[in-house]
Order: structure tokens, then sequence, then C-alpha cells
């Protein structure tokens, strides 16, 4: 029996949730594996009624699940970054969800904006480092307002964190087996400090993955080449700010936001919170038209976490066949509502 916390949040994240939640229960009674369901209302609305972002009680209660399912932070009304860091970021922080994965893979039949690619030639998965970097808000404001202003922002980079994290990445291209090539994304010309400290963590460890090919590019050539020759990549392991960055660019190069999903692992504490990383899209939100199918890959990635192997195969099959049907991916152009895809899911889960 699996305990899973679900936050719908904002936007679209309840419209996406739910029929996240739908393909769950078509997985479960396919498979047969059962689970229980806690639902919490954290997120702007809740925000602007109390003045909390996220209790510190809850986060306690949080703790002890097995999952969280998260839909989307971010309310127009409220002030940029106070929801994120509030909810998004602290889950993050205090949970130790160390590891964001983010699979970037192209499904057959789905568009992407690279000619000439298709899905044998995208088919990679980033691993971003979750808990540090620039991300810590670490820094402050020197005379503020004035002319003689100093804003800093430090990128915190502990050896601790950054070797649980290659660690994790050698695993993974390990078990992954595809090409089984693990390449850093880094900055060593210039952020000498950092990525000096990453490239010696990523060498050392890596003389215990003598099977894993180890590979190095500059983030800026990482760009490029995601775009030029994606079937370069296996597995790329980068620090929080450069993997946010180019994750996104990963979700544009699999199809868009509406297929684009995301885990934020501790895989000792075996937590997990699993999120479509599309973001809270407002000018959608209740009208039926955001694809739900990133919201249930990260069901299927929840699967994958939580060992329901079977499962989460099962779904991964049938969002594949699901994204090969629908006219777009993008909101308002799928050919289909929210709901409607979801039932498609559904649908190939049982025949499938
Ligand atoms: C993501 C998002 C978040 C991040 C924001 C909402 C704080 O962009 O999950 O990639 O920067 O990590
Ligand atoms: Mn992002």
């Amino acid at each position: 029996m699996y305990r899973i916390a679900v936050i719908p949040g904002d936007g679209t994240g309840p419209e996406v949730v739910r029929e996240g939640l739908k393909a769950l229960e078509a997985v479960a009674q396919k498979v047969g594996f059962s689970y229980e369901i806690a639902e919490y209302d954290f997120g702007g609305e809740r925000y602007l009624r109390t003045g909390e972002a996220l209790p510190d009680s809850a986060l306690e209660e949080l703790r002890g699940f097995d999952a969280i399912f998260l839909g989307a932070i971010g309310h127009p009304e409220v002030k940029p970054g106070i929801l994120e860091k509030g909810i998004l970021l602290r889950l993050r922080f205090e949970l130790d969800l160390y590891i964001n994965l983010r699979p970037v893979k192209l499904y057959p039949g789905v568009y992407t904006p690279i000619r000439d690619k298709g899905p044998e030639d995208i088919d990679f998965v980033v691993v971003r480092e979750n808990t540090e970097g620039l991300y810590t808000g670490t820094g402050g404001f020197l005379r503020k307002g004035t002319s003689d202003e100093v804003a800093i922002q430090t990128s915190v980079n502990t050896r601790k964190g950054v070797e649980r994290c290659v660690r994790f990445a050698y695993e993974f291209t390990r078990r992954r087996g595809k090409r089984k090539k693990l390449t850093l994304c880094g900055k060593t010309n210039v952020l000498t400090y950092a990525f000096d400290l990453w490239e010696r963590v990523f060498q050392e460890v890596g003389r215990e993955y003598p099977d894993v090919g180890q590979d190095y590019a500059h983030v800026d050539a990482i760009t490029m080449w995601m775009v030029k020759n994606p079937e370069y990549f296996d597995v790329i392991v980068t620090d929080n700010m450069f993997g946010d960055i180019i994750t996104d660019l990963g979700a544009m190069i699999q199809g868009g936001m509406g297929i684009a999903a995301g885990g934020n692992l501790n895989p000792q504490k075996y937590i997990g919170m699993f999120e479509p990383i599309g973001g809270s899209a407002p000018k959608y939100a209740g009208k039926g038209m955001i694809n739900p199918l990133a919201a249930i890959s990260a069901v299927q990635m929840m699967l994958d976490f939580l060992g329901e192997e079977e499962g989460a195969r099962v779904l991964e099959d049938a969002v594949a066949r699901t994204a090969g049907k629908l006219e777009s991916l993008a909101a308002g152009r799928m050919g289909y509502t929210t709901s409607e895809v979801g039932d498609l899911v559904v649908q190939a889960v049982e025949g499938g």
C-alpha cells in the first residue's frame, strides 16, 4: 500500500492532476497494486487566504509519504518567488530531494522543432542537482535602492552535495544501460571553483564505474548540441541552475511542456515528488485546454520510483500511443480536451 500526497496547486495544476490520478487508478487496476491518497491545498489561493505558503506541520506530515504528486505552483496575484521558494523549493530542500531527474524523450508521431531528428535521436536524461548551487538563497543586498547598490547571489557547491549527485548519475547511467555515457555539463573555463570541484568529483567517482564512459561539455556548447546532435547524449549531470535551463530546452525538443515531466528524488530516504514541469499556465486554467500528458508522465516516473516497474512501463506505453494521436501537444491545439486525453490514456492502459 503506497501513501501518496497530492498537491494540485495553482492554475491548470488541479485539472492535470485529476487526469494523472485517473491514469494512476487505471494502472493500479491493470497491474494490481494499491495506494491511498491525501490531498493538500497548498498554493496561491491558500496563501492569499491565510498568508501561509507551507505550514511547518504539513512539512512534517509530508515526510511520512512514499511520494508526492504535484500539479503546479504559481499564481498571478502573488509576487514571483514567494510560492516558488515557499512551497516548491522548500519541499525540495527540506525533504532533501537532491536529484531532479528529467527525461527528454521524443515519442513517435510527436512534432519536434528539430528537423530531421526523430525518436531514435532524442532520448536522454538530465540529472540535475536539486538542493544547492544558485538556488540556496545565499547572498544579499548592500545599500539596496541606492546608486551604490550591490547584489550578491552565491553558488553553493558542497563536496557531499556534488558527490551524491554525481554518484547517482553514474548509477543511473549504468542501470539505464543505453549507451553508458555520462556527460558532465559545466563551465570549467569560467566558474573555476565550482566546476573544478564538480570535475574532480566526476573523475574520482567515475573510477568506480569503469563501464560508464565519461564526457564533459560546457553548458553553452550543450545547448548547441542538444539542438544540432541530440543523439550524442545518454545521461547529462549538472548543477541546479544549468539543469533548470537546459531542461526547458530539453522539453521543447521532446514536443513541449505538454509532455515534459520531472522527479525530485531522495533515493536513500525513499521519497520523491513528481511534477509536470510546465508551470501553472493561468491563462488556460479551467478551460480543459491544457495537455495532461506531462502530469501523467510524472505519475509514470512515480511508479518507476516506487518500484512498480510493470505499471510504469504500461503507463509509458499508453502515454506514447496517446501522444502520437494528438494533433499537437500544445494547449488548445490537441484536438481533444484535457479530460478526453486522460480518457485516451486510460483506454490505452486497459487495452494494452
Ligand atoms: C523548475 C522550475 C522551478 C525551478 C521554479 C518554478 C522555481 O522552473 O522546476 O524547473 O527553477 O527549479
Ligand atoms: Mn525550470
